[in-house]
């Protein structure tokens, strides 16, 4: 059931100067404003004309052996300036509902914006909520791009939230919280940052309960929640011999989202694990104040996403309707599954007695930890000497420099038999540390 709605709060006041600075800019809008007058002749913009387009038609086969052709209209949107810079209508339209039958959100009047990928999500929360100074918390180990692409480069703090396996502690966010306003009273504490479903790099899951209380603390201590979650699509079954869930199967009514009664909540879903990265499509789901200030900084960065791919996208998506995206997300997590059964049985051949880990709830990682090992990044030597590489845990750490006992093994894209070759040669790389340093 949908918690009970209240007032939303004034996500306006979260915004940095930035994201208050930021306008469509005066030609644009005579652009937006006047094309849709009927019978108007405009010009007033600098479009190319239908006729100089390189394109004229465009269709591909799925991998169904289905057959999809752009008709005139969608070919000219494909390939014009015409789009708002919030995303195309139809895509806009599909996301938000499928965002109001996945998560049944508290706060039914959420809307949707389309970005070029999660990683656009994540560039404009920046511009619009995080400057010089301000606080984001994060997972204890978490993905890295956001804080070396990101925060880094833009002077935002990343504080670590420590975990466990069900994900950051309520209770150490809260009282890292309250530490900071007592040692720093003043600083801007701005947003939980949190990948909910098969973490990157841990794969693990936060359950709804554990959710639940992060969310509580947040609402607590008036902070926003940046929900990152491109691997909802790749959840898999707990144990051998259960079937995918596809999409009728995944868990409902999970998100932060579907918790959010105040519209702290920024959502970012992806394409890029569920159809493919190369797209570079995706869609932030937030309250209706922040759709304006979002489309504006979209516009700033690119003018919004590539509309070649979001009419693509969009043909697929509405082509496939809920039982295709079901039968193909079926046909993924399928073969996730497979890897994953590979992996593990390999880490069981090679690595027993030398690592340990949990099963990961799907995604593309399995996390595990070497006893003994402080920084896995002295392997570094044994791997490039067995010739198998993967990344010590230490650098998902929010502050550089941080040792952790973990290694990050990708199951996603090797093939079985170099899934096994990798990690039978990790185990060799790992008996060799264990032996160079017992003999120490
Ligand atoms: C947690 C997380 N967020 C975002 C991304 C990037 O997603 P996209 O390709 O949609 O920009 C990744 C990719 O690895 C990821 O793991």
């Amino acid at each position: 059931m949908a918690p009970s709605q209240s007032q939303p709060i004034d996500v306006q006041r979260f915004l940095t100067r930035e994201g208050k600075d930021l306008s469509y800019g005066q030609l644009r809008k005579l652009l937006v404003d006047f094309t849709s007058i009927p019978g108007v002749i405009g010009l007033h913009g600098g479009l190319p004309p239908g006729d100089a387009f390189p394109l004229a038609s465009l269709s591909y086969t799925t991998v169904e052996g289905d057959k999809v052709s752009l008709d005139d209209a969608q070919l000219y949107a494909a390939q014009q300036y015409v789009l708002p810079s919030a995303g195309l209508p139809a895509l806009r339209e599909w996301s938000r509902q499928h965002v109001i039958d996945l998560h049944a959100p508290a706060r039914p009047d959420v809307e949707t914006v389309i970005v070029a990928g999660a990683t656009q999500g994540l560039s404009a929360f920046f511009s619009l909520f995080l400057e010089r100074g301000d606080v984001l918390f994060v997972e204890e180990v978490s993905y890295s791009q956001v804080t070396e692409a990101l925060a880094i480069p833009k002077g935002v703090r990343v504080l670590p939230v420590p975990m466990d396996a069900d994900g950051a502690l309520p209770e150490a966010l809260d009282a890292a919280i309250a530490e900071l306003a007592e040692r720093e009273p003043g600083t801007r504490v701005k947003a939980l940052y949190t990948i909910p479903t098969c973490q990157n790099p841990t794969g693990l899951t936060t359950p709804a309960a554990r959710r639940q209380a992060l969310y509580q603390v947040c609402r607590r201590r008036d902070i926003l929640i940046l929900e990152d979650d491109p691997y909802i699509y790749l959840q898999l079954p707990a144990r051998d011999g259960a079937p995918v869930p596809g999409l009728r199967g995944l868990p409902r009514n999970t998100s932060y989202l579907h918790l959010d009664t105040d519209g702290r909540v920024f959502r970012i879903d992806s394409c890029a694990k569920f159809l493919a990265p190369g797209v570079r499509a995706g869609w932030v789901t937030v309250a209706p104040a922040l759709v304006e200030p979002l489309s504006m900084a979209l516009q700033a960065q690119t003018l919004g996403p590539c509309a070649l791919s979001q009419v693509l996208t969009h043909s697929l998506l509405a082509r496939w309707g809920e039982e295709g995206l079901h039968v193909h997300l079926e046909r993924i997590q399928r073969i996730y599954l497979a890897r994953l059964q590979t992996l593990l049985a390999a880490a069981e051949r090679h690595l027993a007695g030398l690592a340990t880990w949990r099963r990961p709830s799907g995604g593309m990682f399995l996390w595990i930890t070497v006893p003994g090992l402080e920084d896995t990044r002295q392997l570094m030597s044994d791997l490039v000497e067995a010739r198998v590489v993967a990344p010590p845990g230490g650098i998902f750490h929010p502050t550089p420099g941080t040792k952790n006992s973990h290694i990050r093994l990708a199951f996603s894209f090797e093939p079985a038999d170099k899934i096994e070759q990798a990690i039978e040669r990790l185990g060799r790389a790992l008996r060799a540390w264990k032996e160079r340093t017992s003999a120490q």
